[in-house]
This record gives C-alpha cells, structure tokens and sequence, in this order.
C-alpha cells in the first residue's frame, strides 16, 4: 500500500500515546499546511483548470480536518500551541533541484504532495490500528481514508501534467530518498517525526 519503502516502526505509537496533546498540535498544523499547498498551488499554476478545480475541493476538505483536530483538542481542555517546524518535510523537500520549466517545477511539487499524503496516510492507519483509546483510533481511520484518496490524486496529477516514465522514474527516486529520511525518524509525537 502506498509504495513507501520503510514502514514505520510502531512503537512510534506508544511515544505518541504519552503525549496526546503534542500530537494533536502538530498534526492541526498539518491539517494547515495541506490547506495552504491547495492553495499555493492554485495561486502558482492557475492556467491547470483541472487542478485549480480539485484544489477547491481539496481547500474545502483540509480546513475541515484542520476543524476537526482543533475540535479534538478543545473537547480535551486543551488550547492550540504554536506551530513547529516539520523537519520531516523540510529534508524531503530538498530533493528535487530547484528550477526547471514550469511543467517540472509543478510536477515536482504534486510529487512531494503525493508522499507527505502517503506518509501521512500510513502513520494514521498505525494510529487506527494500536491506539489504545478507541475513540482517537476511529478518529484516525476516518482521517486515514480521506489521505489515501489525496495521494492518489496528486500523483494522478503528476503522471497527466509530467512525462509519465520521467515522472514514475522521480517518484521511485523520491521514495527512495524519503525512506532514508524516514530511518532517522519514528521517534518523537509528531505526525512525521
Ligand atoms: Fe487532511
Ligand atoms: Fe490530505
């Protein structure tokens, strides 16, 4: 499922279950940050209808999970913290130089889209399957299904708008290089950490 090369150790979850409230923070900004790409992408590459049109969509859905989490932690007693800097997707994103045609630089970005989704959509179905508190796995197992479908679609994306065999040839490099990055991690209460 999904192609990713390292799974995630799942001890991952028992750090996490120690600190509900940090993962909860940190994972409302992902929920942000997956808002503010749809946008992004919207503003940068305006002439691709199609996309712009998914975006909408995809704006729509994220906000509404970002609600979700806020929800979460309100219903806990909690307050949102401040957002930290996501060292997973600031190593993954230097992968692919910088430049290129429009096409490539787009291309580029649905591609490190479609793995922040995947990775995303993987550490949520770890959290489905062993959290001890059922209420937060359902949580997570709903989250996880609407993770897929935005990995697929921005890879679909990347394989219209690109060369297809260039652009499967990237994402296996891209997955190569994320699982590197991947055996550093697994080791704190952050959605990519
Ligand atoms: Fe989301
Ligand atoms: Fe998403």
């Amino acid at each position: 499922m999904l192609g990713l090369k390292l799974p995630t150790d799942p001890r991952w979850v028992n750090i996490v279950e120690k600190n509900v409230e940090f993962i909860l923070t940190d994972h409302a900004y992902c929920e942000q940050k997956a808002t503010s790409t749809a946008i992004s992408l919207i503003v940068s590459f305006p002439e691709y209808t199609e996309l712009v049109q998914e975006m909408v969509a995809l704006v729509k859905e994220e906000i509404s999970h970002f609600k979700m989490v806020h929800d979460k932690i309100l219903e806990n007693g909690w307050v949102l913290g401040r957002d930290r800097k996501d060292e997973y997707v600031l190593k993954l994103i230097t992968f692919f130089p910088k430049g290129g045609s429009r096409t490539t630089q787009l291309v580029h970005r649905l591609l490190y889209a479609a793995l922040i989704e995947a990775r995303s959509c993987e550490r949520f179905r770890l959290l489905s399957e062993e959290l001890e508190d059922k209420e937060l796995a359902e949580f997570y197992r709903k989250l996880m299904v609407s993770e897929a479908n935005h990995y697929t679609m921005f890879l679909g994306f990347a394989r219209q708008y690109g060369d297809k065999d260039e652009v499967n040839e990237k994402w296996q490099n891209l997955l190569d290089f994320e699982a590197k990055i991947m055996a550093d991690l697994g080791k704190s209460e952050t959605i990519h950490g």
